[in-house]
């Protein structure tokens, strides 16, 4: 990717579209020409398949879609190429398939893009969901934080292009990865924005300040009285920014 510090507000929104296909359809409607990137996640995509995809492509948006895949590294490698192939701009692996089954992904994204400009690919490191007491479950001994720490520096070993995480630990990735690694961060709540069943949250502002490249928005532009007025004031907050 390019150095994060480079990108324009606009370019470092992505929408996550959790609703139904007809929804979603009609939110990138009102939305187009404004909104750049689009976040379809696993429940819409496996109903809707690459055709839903290929919507949003032809309305001119970049398509975030958040698979999180993991299996042994010649299958990893084959799911992401063909989500490459159906138009997938920025794309979601496990770091905990190790570096091996990451370079094999990595691979198959640059092959599958050819010429043109290779998607972003991301790690998940541990999922929000999970704390030291289930990551002690599946027999990882170390805290959390430590934990995130540890996956993410994998990525960089595997040429994986970036790693999703918390606003909250943004800045110690992006100390860990450099410049030019994608940090792409959800939980993100205007100031004055309901929580909903978000915990650790932050502003735009904050997630971009300390170190994010993009931030993922749902709800608070989804569920907004006015969506369009709603990406724009995040856009207007993200140009106060400083970095
Ligand atoms: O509506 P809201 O802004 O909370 O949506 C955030 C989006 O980011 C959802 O698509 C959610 O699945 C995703 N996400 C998250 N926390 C993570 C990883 C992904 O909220 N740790």
């Amino acid at each position: 990717m390019q150095n994060y510090k480079e990108l324009e507000p606009a370019d470092r929104v992505i929408i996550a579209l959790d609703m139904s296909a007809e929804d979603a359809l009609d939110l990138a409607e009102k939305l187009q020409g404004e909104a750049r990137w689009v976040k379809i996640g696993m429940t819409l995509f496996y109903k809707e398949g690459p055709a839903f995809i290929r919507k949003f492509k032809d309305m001119g948006y970049k398509v975030f879609i958040d698979l999180k895949l993991y299996d042994i590294p010649h299958q990893v490698q084959g799911a992401i190429g063909n989500l490459v192939t159906i138009g997938g701009d920025m794309l979601t692996m496990h770091t905990s398939g190790g570096v091996e089954m990451m370079a094999a992904a990595q691979k198959a994204v640059e092959a599958a893009a050819g010429d043109g400009q290779a998607p972003i690919t991301l790690g998940v490191t541990v999922l929000t969901s999970m704390d030291d007491a289930t990551l002690n479950e599946i027999g990882v001994n170390r805290p959390a934080a430590q934990q995130v720490s540890l996956l993410a520096a994998l990525t960089k070993a595997a040429g994986v292009t970036g790693v999703v995480s918390s606003p909250w630990e943004a800045e110690e990735l992006r100390a860990l990865l450099g410049d030019y690694a994608a940090i792409v961060t959800p939980g993100i709540r205007p100031a004055g924005a309901a929580a909903g069943d978000q915990k650790r949250i932050a502003t735009p502002a904050f997630a971009v300040e300390h170190g994010a490249s993009h931030i993922v928005v749902g709800r608070p532009i989804t569920k907004a009285e006015d969506p369009v007025e709603s990406f724009r004031s995040i856009v207007k907050e993200l140009e106060t920014v400083q970095i």
